[in-house]
């Protein structure tokens, strides 16, 4: 059985990996060895019914060292500062990882098997060992059009996000509920009086929202509930932020296409911007098609691209009651609608999807790339 060590478990990622392991019994196929980069030497926990002794040292290259596969959840730093160690001291296992620090590297692979198996088992047949889970909004985007790019019928993609609070952070999610709280709290009773005058109700928000003792620590200062930000992850050149820059790298990388912005790579390029949603990332899309394709044609191609996508008829009551986070968020369902063609043309086809941002997201993609090596 292979010896599997697990990084970064406890976090938000790494809990929502350890329960879909359970969920799919992975545990079953492996030998766990927990790290930890605070408590080495304690118990470790005990997951999908396993006793795994005592907790490893995270930044023990010898204990890592005696990994068949590790699989980190522990962030971009801990990645820096471990991995060119293990594969110095000539470790050769595999390694999986949820951070960005390693993705675009030549000799890694952004794993999302559902849409590129094929790249992935290339990787491996030529002696491949890391596998990096993508950018989430990347992977959602992917997992629900993925059928048009297989089709080839893709030339170029805009992305307009509304991107969830879980992927700031944990501590974001919680900044957010605070701050839902406040504003509540500024008009609690305003809201209970039905003669209140609602411009009044708005102009307390405003204030409270401005004020210096609205609780916005995490997000850069900047108020989420009640309003949004327009920018995610730091600037890079073009004017674009770093999220967005992902959308076209990771993209075409994802896809075993040129280098983005590279001849016969697809340019994907939109606006990122934070809502006030929990955990679920949305996209409004708008997709220049290679030729003009009749629309149920389109819903068959993407309705048909995975197990997990699921197109959403363009009517009005459906999509209020399906195309949302509140409908999406804590399940591996996929959906895609709005689908119809647009004023531009014919080939121009608007689209809105929705996905679980700490699911397929995040911790999925990984855990079936161990079932991949598994295998
Ligand atoms: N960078 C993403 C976000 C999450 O800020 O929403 C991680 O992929």
């Amino acid at each position: 059985m292979k010896k599997v060590g697990l990084v970064g478990w406890r976090g938000m990622v790494g809990s929502v990996l350890m329960q879909r392991m359970q969920e799919e019994n992975d545990f079953a196929l492996i030998e766990p060895v927990y790290f930890s980069t605070s408590a080495a030497g304690g118990k470790a926990p005990v997951f999908g019914g396993k006793e795994a002794g005592t907790l490893k040292d995270a930044n023990s290259i010898d204990e890592l060292k005696k990994m068949d596969i590790v699989i980190t959840c522990q962030g971009g730093d801990y990645t820096k500062e471990v991995f060119p160690k293990l594969r110095a001291a000539g470790w050769n296992g595999h390694w999986i990882d949820a951070a960005s620090s390693l993705r675009m590297a030549d000799d890694a692979v952004i794993v999302l098997d559902p849409v590129n198996l094929d790249v992935i088992k290339n990787a491996l047949a030529k002696g491949g060992k890391n596998w990096i889970g993508g950018n989430c909004t990347v992977s959602l985007m992917l997992m629900g059009l993925g059928g048009l790019f297989k089709a080839d019928l893709v030339e170029w993609v805009s992305a307009m996000t509304y991107q969830a609070a879980s992927g700031a952070g944990a501590q974001n999610m919680r900044e957010l509920l605070a701050q839902m709280g406040a504003l509540h709290d500024a008009v609690k009773g305003d809201l209970a009086d039905p003669a209140s005058a609602i411009l009044d109700i708005d102009r307390k928000v405003a204030e409270t929202m401005r004020s210096s003792a609205f609780p916005t620590k995490n997000f850069r200062n900047t108020p989420l509930a009640g309003s949004l930000i327009p920018w995610i992850d730091v600037p890079v050149d073009n004017g674009q932020s770093k999220e967005e820059w992902k959308g076209g790298a990771e993209c075409n990388k994802i896809l075993g296409k040129p280098a983005f912005r590279s001849a016969g790579s697809i340019p994907i390029d939109g606006l990122c911007v934070r809502i006030g949603a929990m955990r679920c990332h949305s996209q409004g899309l708008t997709i220049k098609l290679k030729k003009d394709v009749p629309l149920d044609e389109v819903s068959e191609i993407i309705g048909t691209a995975n197990d997990w996508v699921k197109v959403v008829p363009n009517e009005r009551e459906i999509t209020e009651r399906e195309l949302t986070p509140t409908a999406v968020t804590g399940t591996l369902t996929v959906p895609v609608g709005r689908l119809h063609k647009l004023a531009m043309g014919p080939d121009y086809l608007g689209a809105f999807t929705v996905g679980d941002q700490l699911l397929w997201g995040a911790a999925e993609p990984l855990r079936r790339m161990l079932r991949i090596l598994l295998d």
